[in-house]
């Protein structure tokens, strides 16, 4: 029987893999140690956990175990990257430029960082929510110190061109900042291959824990400095203080490990899930996705269901499916999504769109249900739409 809610929203969060709680679970009890703890042999079993977790995150990325530093998520690498950034190299320039489809953790530490002097660029993008490299070039001065752009967006699963910008960054002696915490464990990404000087990424979206996460710093060609942003014991290079999250750390390792080795299976897998869902809903009118067809996350689909709210949908779904609008609440008011109204969407049609974020758990049994509910629940709420009928009758009125 098909369990109800069924989960499409992965891009929140992922639930833990089973087997990433297993490799957790000594960590709490048995191997309860203060990886810091140099004197005994509990402090040298968790550093050893930390140690080998640490090599297991840098393999996913192709990096090495000294540039990975472990913080409590992305929100905390981004903060650590761009603010360390602009206090390391104020004496370059207070330049930075990054996207207006960013993730708030980057846009606001941007917002922050303007209020300390920073001059910030927020490039536009197109109406598939990319970026064009010239115009990235283009905003480069002699001021700029670094580039933040996300490697995939979380609402529609858009992958930027990170070589191409990699290649400009390096071109004009700038670093290359970018947020993969979407990205990370879904398809590959490579710190050498893409050139990238610094990246944010968490271990809640890759069937990891929650509260765990970890900045790549470049160390060679060229060595990325930073100003630590939390001041104490001196762990993790200096760079992130406070006692380690042993069994977080240990799960995150294993949890990369095992999307290493699972990514080139689940990848086509799940893009063929989303696919069928995809064609299945946009075989209903007035249907549209957001984003970039090729150029995507295999398992995020961001769809616009026209004259429709995503709070009455969402109502309609009775609780029997679990997606996401991508509006946050500010104050009273229903605010629609910063990234699609970038990408040119009216406030209507932004409001009217979901995002489903299909996942490792996820089974064709369930996207055959959703695709029922989905068709049903948009019919429904546009039964009792004034402006749907309205629509229909221009419709029928046209001439064919
Ligand atoms: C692109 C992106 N950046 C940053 C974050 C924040 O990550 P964390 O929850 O680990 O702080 C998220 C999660 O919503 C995200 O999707």
């Amino acid at each position: 029987m098909l369990q109800l809610p069924i989960y499409l929203d992965n891009n929140a969060t992922t639930p833990c893999d089973p087997r990433v709680v297993e490799a957790m679970l000594p960590y709490f009890t048995t191997h309860f140690g203060n990886a810091a703890s140099r004197t005994h042999p509990f402090g040298w079993t968790a550093a050893a956990a930390v140690d080998h977790a640490r090599e297991q995150v840098a393999a996913l990325i192709g990096a090495e175990t000294q540039e990975i530093i472990f913080t409590s998520g992305a929100t905390e690498a981004d903060n650590l990257a761009l603010k360390g950034m602009f206090e390391a190299y104020a004496g370059k320039g207070n330049h930075i430029i990054t996207v207006a489809t960013e993730h708030k953790a980057v846009l606001d530490t941007c917002l922050h960082l303007e209020k300390q002097g920073a001059s910030v660029t927020r490039l536009e993008v197109d109406h598939a929510g990319m970026i064009s490299p010239e115009t990235l070039e283009a905003a480069i001065t002699p001021q700029t110190i670094g580039i933040a752009v996300m490697y995939a967006n979380n609402e529609t699963g858009a992958i930027q061109p990170i070589s191409a910008i990699s290649r400009i960054a390096r071109k004009h002696d700038v670093l290359l900042m970018t947020d993969a915490t979407q990205a990370v464990g879904k398809i590959p990404v490579d710190v050498q291959q893409d050139g990238i000087d610094l990246m944010a990424f968490s271990a809640h979206k890759l069937y990891g824990p929650k509260g765990v996460g970890a900045l790549y710093v470049r160390r060679k060609q060229p060595r990325v400095r930073l100003i630590a942003q939390l001041d104490g014991g001196g762990h993790e290079r200096g760079l992130r203080s406070g006692t380690l999250n042993v069994p977080g750390i240990a799960g995150f390792g294993k949890a990369c490990e095992l999307a290493g080795a699972e990514m080139t299976a689940e990848g086509p897998r799940l893009a063929a899930l989303r696919d069928k869902l995809e064609k299945a809903l946009l075989e209903l009118e007035a249907v549209s996705v957001n984003g970039p067809l090729t150029h995507r996350l295999p398992h995020v689909s961001n769809i616009s269901f026209q004259h429709t709210e995503n709070e009455a949908l969402l109502a309609g779904f009775n609780r029997t499916i679990a997606v996401a609008t991508g509006s946050a609440c500010t104050s009273a008011s229903m605010e629609p999504s910063h990234v699609l109204k970038a990408m040119g969407l009216s406030d209507d049609l932004a409001r009217s769109s979901l995002r489903f974020s299909l996942g490792r758990f996820t089974t064709a049994e369930e996207i055959d249900q959703a695709i029922r509910i989905v068709q049903e629940t948009v019919n429904n709420v546009r039964k009792m739409s004034p402006l749907w009928e309205m629509y229909q009758e221009t419709t029928t009125l046209r001439p064919s």
